[in-house]
């Protein structure tokens, strides 16, 4: 019996992977064969990415695109849409070229594609990875039905400092939270297998560190120990790599002082040689030539650094279309080079199939089916209620009847646009339904539901129009401030409930969209206030695309409830939780601090030579502030519910065990309210003694159960020596013996605690 087992467990194993050799043998020898035929400029013409012309993100945008597919000059398009489009533009790729060889076609899919999902620190806080991987599946199915076989994502830059507005593309602060979605993501995209023809092929980014610039400012320097990196920032990148990613872009920070985009020891060393990444590395939007303000030399320099740190696609710059030749006869780069990077160009071509069909993604009639339709929709809103989170609910002011008199209030309510968040560029912004709308759809005619807007945005006209670009815009009312209030406040007074709708805007957050001050805008907050003195029960619905700055409304608004910008289903999936159909169940993935001055403030720093007492907040000669605490507003993992859980101490299998061996560590969790409801039962480990210093507190697992009212449930974790590795000093993965403390909780803060050893 047992050695028949180990022929099926050799079977298992041996089979795919010479399964796997006989078919690169296959696509080696169709790119040898193509590869001969092939001059210099088409293959440099192989490494040129172009924008088809609709949505952008920089200042640049690629012209003549049909004359150049027609010249070999185009290895891949993005940012072109429908299957009519594509259709057109390949059939000039293999039908007017010399050597027919087929385009990719790429877009930002970042969090859905025409059924649009929350934006991705909302999707990071549902801690469900089912159902992140479900909206990169849908996503995937969307988009390749519409012709593409490509996206740039998922984006895993660990984000501390939300003043930056990419804070609201990632998945928050943790490398543990990061690497399981990042992992999610990819299977979600690629599925199984590329060539299928409703999968497409991912790109993680920005490799590496963008999260990590000074000040929170975009395109911003980053400087970092190589140790820092390798721990905290860097496994995100790797889960996605390891999870077979097929591309990596490249991020505009520098990186040691080298630019990432020509950083040879990023991509070559770290990515392909420590890694063993086989894919293809494509540079972020013209990060070639932004090398020259970066001041690494002259187009042609640039360039060159590129293809030679290992870049294989240039986005939009066209540095190696017009200078590589030229690099290449002056002995600046070589033929090998380029023939390396035009192979794995033609690699991704060959897996995603597009040399047996190059029309296998343009189906218009699965365009018309499978695109935003009612399947897709209801697992939005599904997906986008379970990102929410629950800040706090005073007095159980949440969830709402469906009844009396609702009075709905503030900028964002009545708005569709904004609903989807930022990088929503595929979406139609007339069709997510508006918190106004759901309001009304759900509660039915149990309930009347009244409006006003209350404010605008910002005071600053021009301000809010810096934040409501591309299309989203919030109608800025010309009426005074004033007059905007009476009118918000004439309606509050015929309501039971104000639900106040108020917060960011969907382009507050996302590129090019930094704040320094991250509280609520001046006239909303002055809305609020307003409300909140009619003595009415107020709920905040907050639209947020980072954390804020919330203290004040934690101390005086009875209920908050977060919903970054959730995509198609705002309205419903807000309705559903504000009336209590769906009981809240998201957690933060990145800590809300008090104010800004604490940034960056996470979860997982180190303890240094000065830390406070426990509970206390001033000590001289401590590591603290004299006018703020060092605790967060609400701290990473934090989220309530419309019930309470209560946890158990834990209990352990054992208080030692060496490496090859486990610990089960267990807790017993109890929904102690009235109805059902998830929870996220986090585990955390801290390392006592290093021979690196340690964070406080790490994420190691999470399980995210469902309890009914009254139900308990033991969960467990299982803990191997492969939990307690780190980089040390001489960036070697180990773990090493001594001692270690365990923290079972409801998120970072408030955890049980039990110890144990490493022998
Ligand atoms: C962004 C990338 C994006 C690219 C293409 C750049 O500005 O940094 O994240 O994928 O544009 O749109």
């Amino acid at each position: 019996m047992k050695s028949i087992l180990s022929i099926l467990l050799l079977l298992y194993i041996v089979v795919p992977v010479t399964a796997q050799k006989a078919s690169d043998a296959k696509m080696n020898a169709f790119i040898n064969g193509l590869m001969q035929k092939m001059t210099i400029d088409e293959k440099i013409g192989q490494l040129n990415l172009l924008t088809g012309g609709e949505a952008t993100t920089g200042s640049v945008v690629s012209s003549g695109v049909e004359s150049k597919i027609k010249n070999g000059q185009v290895g891949g398009i993005f940012s072109m849409s429908s299957p009519a489009r594509i259709r057109k533009a390949q059939e000039i790729a293999v039908r007017q070229t010399r050597l027919k060889i087929p385009v990719i076609f790429g877009m930002d899919v970042i969090h859905g594609y025409k059924t649009m999902f929350p934006i991705p620190l909302g999707l990071s806080c549902t801690w469900n990875m089912n159902l992140i991987e479900r909206s990169a599946r849908i996503a995937a199915t969307e988009a390749s039905a519409d012709g593409l076989n490509w996206t740039f994502s998922p984006m895993v830059d660990i984000a501390r400092d939300p003043r930056w507005g990419r804070i609201s593309e990632g998945n928050g602060e943790d490398p543990y939270l990061g690497s399981q979605i990042a992992k999610a993501m990819v299977k979600g995209y690629q599925g199984d297998d590329l060539s299928k023809n409703n999968t497409i092929m991912a790109c993680v980014k920005h490799f590496a560190l963008y999260g990590a610039g000074e000040a929170g400012r975009d395109y911003n320097t980053t400087d970092m120990s190589r140790v820092r990196m390798y721990n905290e920032y860097l496994p995100p990148y790797k889960a996605a790599v390891d999870a077979g990613v097929g591309t990596v872009m490249t991020s505009f920070n520098e990186i040691d002082g080298i630019p990432a985009t020509a950083n040879k020891w990023l991509f070559t060393d770290l990515l392909r040689k420590q890694w063993g990444f086989k894919g293809m590395v494509v540079t972020d939007y013209t990060a070639v030539n932004e090398m020259i303000d970066h001041g690494m030399g002259d187009l042609q320099q640039v360039s060159a650094l590129a293809l030679r740190a290992g870049v294989d696609m240039d986005m939009v710059g066209e540095g190696f279309l017009t200078t590589l030749k030229k690099s290449l006869h002056e002995g600046k780069v070589t033929q090998k080079e380029i023939d390396e990077a035009c192979r794995r160009v033609l690699e991704k071509k060959y897996k995603l199939g597009l040399f047996d069909d190059p029309y296998r993604y343009c189906n218009e009639e699965r365009a018309v089916k499978e695109t935003y339709n009612e399947a897709n929709r209801k697992e939005a809103r599904a997906i986008s209620a379970e990102s929410f989170v629950l800040l706090k609910n005073a007095n159980n002011t949440l969830p709402i009847k469906k009844a009396g008199t609702i009075a709905l209030i503030g900028p964002l309510a009545d708005n569709r646009s904004n609903m989807p968040g930022t990088w929503s560029v595929s979406a139609d912004f007339t069709k997510p339904i508006s918190v106004l709308e759901g309001l009304k759809q759900v509660a039915g005619s149990n309930a009347k539901i009244v409006y006003a807007k209350g404010s605008n945005l910002t005071e600053d006209s021009l301000l809010e129009q810096r934040s409501t670009m591309f299309g989203k815009t919030l109608g800025r009312d010309n009426r005074s401030d004033e007059a905007l209030l009476k009118e918000a406040l004439d309606i509050a007074a015929q309501a039971d409930v104000i639900v106040a709708a108020l917060g960011e805007a969907a382009e507050m957050t996302g590129e090019s969209a930094s704040r320094t001050d991250i509280g609520i805008p001046d006239v909303q907050h002055t809305l609020l206030k307003a409300l909140l003195k009619t003595g009415k029960p107020v709920v905040l619905v907050l639209f947020a695309g980072r954390p804020m700055t919330l203290v004040w409304e934690q101390q005086n608004v009875p209920a908050i409830l977060n919903v970054w910008f959730p995509g198609s289903e705002a309205g419903t999936s807000i309705a559903d939780v504000l009336f209590g159909d769906v009981n809240p169940s998201g957690k933060l993935s990145a800590t809300f601090p008090q104010n800004v001055g604490q940034i960056p403030l996470y979860y997982n720093h180190k303890n240094t030579g000065r830390p406070l007492a426990d509970g206390q907040w001033f000590q001289k000669f401590r590591s603290n502030y004299l006018d703020v605490s060092n605790d967060p507003l609400y701290p990473f993992g934090f989220g309530l519910s419309y019930t309470t859980f209560s946890y158990s101490d834990i209990t352990l299998s054992k208080n030692a065990f060496k490496p090859g061996e486990k610990i089960t560590a267990s807790v017993t969790v109890t929904n102690t309210g009235n109805i059902t409801g998830k929870e996220v039962v986090q585990l955390y480990i801290r390392d006592l003694v290093g021979s690196i210093t340690r964070p406080v507190k790490e994420l190691k697992g999470f399980q995210k159960i469902e309890l009914k009212a009254g139900e308990s449930k033991t969960v467990s974790f299982a803990i191997t020596v492969e939990d307690l590795k780190f980089y040390n000093s001489d960036l070697k993965f180990v773990a090493e013996p001594g001692d270690f403390k365990l923290f079972i909780g409801t998120n970072s803060r408030d955890v049980k605690e039990a110890g144990f050893k490493l022998l």
